[in-house]
C-alpha cells in the first residue's frame, strides 16, 4: 500500500501542498453514487416516490449541483439556506422548506421564489403561512409535521420527536392537527399534501422507521375518515452512517426497500390514499464521502496521556464537543507505518473540549505530517465556526485522479468584512 492515503486517485499531500490544511475533501465519485443508490433503492411501483437531500448536512454550490443532476429534491430550514439554494440554480419548486420557526420574512421569501412545499411546523406557523399566500396571492403546497411520538435510539441532541420536542405538532394533539389541515385546505391559495415526520438521526436499525410508519399511516387513515385525503407521506431523514468500526448500519438499499414494502403494506390494510413517499436524508447521503486533513503541530505529554494537536478542531468540526461523536483517523502520509502510540488528538481552540478523538493509535507524528480524520462529509463544514477567528476551512472534490475546490479557504479580511461604525437612525 502507498504511504500516502489517496482519495478518488489523488495522493492527499498533493491536495493540502496547494489548499492547506485544515482541508475537508470529498470523494466526489462516491457523492454520486450515494445519490444515484438512493435514488434507484428509493423506488416502489406503486408510488410516487422522492429523494430530499437535507442540505443542512452539507452544501455548497457544487454540491447542490449534483444533488439536482441527480434528480434529487432540498429540504432547507432557513431564508439562507434557500438563498444558497437559488443562487445555485437549484430548481425552487423541488425545494421543501423546513423549520420550526420560519420567519414572516422567510416564509414570503419562499411563497414569491415559488418554492415547492412549505412543511408547517406548527399552528401558529401555519397562520403566518395562510396571511402570506393571500397576502402575495400565490398558491403554495402545505405539509403539515407530526410529531409521531417515537423515540430513537440516539443522541438526546438529536432525537426529534420525543414527546416534548420543539418540532412538528404531537400525534397526540388530533384535533389541532386536524383543525391545521382544514385551515390548509380552505386557504384557496394552499393545497393540503400530506403529513411530514421524522424521528431522529443517525439511527442504525430499521425497526424505529417501521414503528413510525405504522403509527402515522394509522394517524392518516383517521384524518382521512374526518374528510381530508393525505396524498403525500414524508418520512424525514436519520439514516446512519459509518463513523467507527463498532457502527454498522444497513445497506441504504435494504432500508428503502423495508420502508417501501411497509408503506405498500399498511396502504393496503388501511385503505389509506397515500400516492407519494418521501425521504429527507442529510448525513447518509454525504458523511462517508468526506474526510478531513490536518496537519500536526506539536505534541505533548501529561501524566496520564499524549497529545497530538492539529491544526483545526471544534470550529471546523464541533460533533465530538458537542455530542461526543466518535471518529476514526489515520496519518494520511504515514499509512503503512506501525501504530505503537496511542494519542489523544486534539485541537487548536481555547477550550479543554476541544478533543477530536481521545484515544486514537498512530504512529510516532512530527509536526508536519498530516492526519486524516474519515467520515467528516455531514455536519461539519455546516456546523462550522470562527470560534477564535479560525477561518473557515477549505473543500475540494476529487474525482478521476483531479481534484477542484468548490469552497475556499476564508480569508482573514473576512472575518472583519462586516465590522461596522455606522451611526443607527433611531
Ligand atoms: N429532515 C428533517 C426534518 C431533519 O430535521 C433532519 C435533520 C433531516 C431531515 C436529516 O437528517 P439526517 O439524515 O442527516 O440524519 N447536527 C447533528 C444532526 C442534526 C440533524 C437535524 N435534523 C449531528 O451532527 O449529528
Amino acid at each position: 500500500m502507498n504511504d500516502i492515503l489517496t482519495v478518488g486517485g489523488v495522493e492527499v499531500n498533493a491536495l493540502t501542498k496547494t489548499l492547506g490544511t485544515p482541508l475537508i475533501v470529498y470523494d466526489e465519485g462516491a457523492l454520486e453514487k450515494r445519490l444515484s443508490e438512493f435514488k434507484q433503492s428509493f423506488s416502489h411501483p406503486c408510488f410516487e416516490t422522492q429523494v430530499i437531500y437535507a442540505g443542512k448536512a452539507f452544501s455548497c454550490t457544487a454540491m447542490l449541483k449534483l444533488v439536482k443532476n441527480a434528480g434529487c429534491g432540498l429540504d432547507v430550514v432557513s431564508g439562507g439556506e434557500l438563498a444558497a439554494a437559488m443562487h445555485a440554480g437549484f430548481p425552487a419548486e423541488e425545494i421543501v422548506f423546513h423549520g420550526n420557526n420560519k420567519t414572516p420574512d422567510e416564509i414570503r421569501q419562499a411563497i414569491t421564489l415559488g418554492v415547492g412545499t412549505i412543511i408547517a411546523d406548527g399552528e401558529m406557523e401555519l397562520d403566518e403561512v395562510i396571511r402570506a399566500a393571500r397576502e402575495l396571492k400565490t398558491k403554495t403546497s402545505v405539509i403539515v409535521r407530526v410529531n409521531p411520538g417515537i423515540e430513537a435510539d440516539t443522541h438526546q441532541y438529536i432525537i426529534t420527536a420525543n414527546i416534548d420536542s420543539k418540532f412538528g405538532v404531537s400525534i397526540y394533539e388530533r384535533e389541532t392537527i386536524l383543525k391545521m389541515i382544514k385551515a390548509v385546505s380552505e386557504c384557496e391559495y394552499l393545497d393540503f399534501q400530506g403529513i411530514h415526520i421524522h424521528i431522529g438521526s443517525q439511527i442504525f436499525g430499521i425497526d424505529p422507521f417501521i414503528a413510525s410508519i405504522r403509527k402515522i399511516m394509522e394517524f392518516v387513515s383517521d384524518i382521512e375518515k374526518a374528510g381530508y385525503p393525505v396524498r403525500t407521506l414524508d418520512l424525514g431523514g436519520g439514516f446512519a452512517a459509518t463513523y467507527t468500526e463498532s457502527d454498522m448500519p444497513l445497506p441504504i438499499s435494504l432500508v428503502c426497500n423495508h420502508i417501501l414494502l411497509e408503506c405498500k403494506h399498511q396502504k393496503d390494510m388501511l385503505g389509506v390514499s397515500v400516492e407519494k413517499i418521501m425521504i429527507e436524508p442529510g448525513r447518509s447521503m454525504v458523511a462517508e464521502a468526506g474526510l478531513t486533513l490536518y496537519t500536526v503541530g506539536y505534541s505533548k505529554k501529561t501524566a496520564n496521556k499524549k497529545y497530538v494537536f492539529v491544526d483545526g478542531g471544534m470550529s471546523d468540526n464541533i460533533r465530538p464537543a458537542l455530542y461526543g461523536a466518535k471518529y476514526r483517523c489515520d496519518a494520511a502520509n504515514k499509512m503503512n507505518a506501525p501504530r505503537t502510540e496511542k494519542v489523544c488528538v486534539a485541537g487548536k481552540c481555547c477550550e479543554s473540549g476541544d478533543i477530536l478523538i481521545e484515544e486514537a493509535m498512530l504512529p510516532p507524528l512530527q509536526p508536519g505530517d498530516l492526519i486524516a480524520l474519515y467520515t467528516t462529509g455531514a455536519y461539519g463544514y455546516s456546523m462550522a465556526s470562527n470560534y477564535n477567528r479560525l477561518p473557515l476551512p477549505a473543500v475540494a472534490f476529487v474525482k478521476d485522479g483531479r481534484a477542484r475546490c468548490v469552497i475556499k479557504r476564508q480569508p482573514y479580511e473576512d472575518m472583519w468584512r462586516l465590522d461596522d461604525n455606522t451611526q443607527v437612525k433611531l
